[in-house]
């Protein structure tokens, strides 16, 4: 079944955790979809995790297009959200909607995703306005990473734990249908998670938000340049990939592969008259 705006806003009510997860290519986003994860991210992560950047400053609307279009292809039932990269949304609220309509349009995202709390909510309404469900982001927003000086948990004294909560509020009121919180004390995200109608999906905000969303790089232990304290590999496939790239290389050498069942045949009579 579909997973849509409905389905997820239901799970939050039924106490049923929401997963999501991130792909960003064909192949991957139709094993996630097959795996089950409600929602699949197409996440500007893309840009450190695929492309090899130190952080997401880089990536561009064409990026975005080009990853979000191959993973609509793949996800027939999961909810795919896509990231509306740096500066396609913080210049203007014009330039909002134009850029969350090319990723609906071009791109065929169910939904766009966008960092900020209060000081976007005239964005996110906006968006909304045009029928395009907004996913907000609050609390570690990696775009901002040179103004908050590195990747640091927010929310943790009584000021920014307060203006995290107006931004959660803020995001629901201007109309967002989701909030991702990322680096976010446990208990904090609880109560924002409570106190929200709209479902908290947590990335570093502990066990009580109404979903979870991990980059599958890093769940699947894929990416070795940097894991942060919240990731759980549950699968070694950067091991196995490792692995099962090094039996090529071996069997390649030894000539044990191709072996004749990876060969196409032709009558010897064909081969000993070209000679
Ligand atoms: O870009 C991304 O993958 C994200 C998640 C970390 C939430 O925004």
């Amino acid at each position: 079944m579909k997973n849509t705006v409905l389905t997820l806003q239901k799970q939050k009510e039924e106490k049923d955790k929401i997963v999501m997860v991130t792909a960003y290519d064909y192949t991957t986003a139709k094993i996630m979809d097959e795996a089950g994860v409600n929602t699949i991210l197409v996440g500007d992560s893309l840009g450190m995790v695929m492309l090899g950047y130190e952080d997401t400053l880089s990536v561009t609307m064409e990026d975005m297009i080009h990853h979000t279009a191959a993973v609509a292809r793949g996800a027939k039932n999961a909810f795919v959200v896509a990231d509306m990269p740096f500066m396609s949304y913080q210049t203007s609220v014009y330039d909002a909607v134009v850029n969350a309509g090319r990723l609906m349009k071009e791109g065929r995202a169910n939904a766009v995703k966008l960092e900020g709390g209060v000081d976007f909510a005239p964005h996110i309404e906006a968006i909304v306005k045009a029928s395009i469900p907004v996913v907000a982001h609050i609390g570690l927003t990696p775009q901002s990473v040179n103004a908050f000086g590195g990747f640091k948990v927010q929310g943790k004294d009584m000021e920014a734990a307060k203006r995290l909560i107006e931004d959660a509020k803020a995001v629901e009121a201007a109309g967002a249908c989701m909030v991702v919180m990322e680096c976010v004390p446990a208990k904090l995200a609880e109560k924002i998670s409570a106190e929200l109608a709209i479902p908290t999906i947590g990335i570093g905000a502990g066990p009580d938000c109404d979903g979870q969303v991990l980059v599958y790089q890093d769940l699947l232990a894929m990416y070795g340049d940097f894991r942060p304290k919240f990731v759980k590999v549950f699968a070694n496939v950067g091991d196995v990939m490792r692995e099962g790239v090094k039996a090529y290389i071996e069997e390649t050498k030894a000539q044990t592969f191709p072996a004749a069942e990876h060969c196409f045949k032709i009558d010897d009579s064909v081969i000993e008259k070209l000679y």
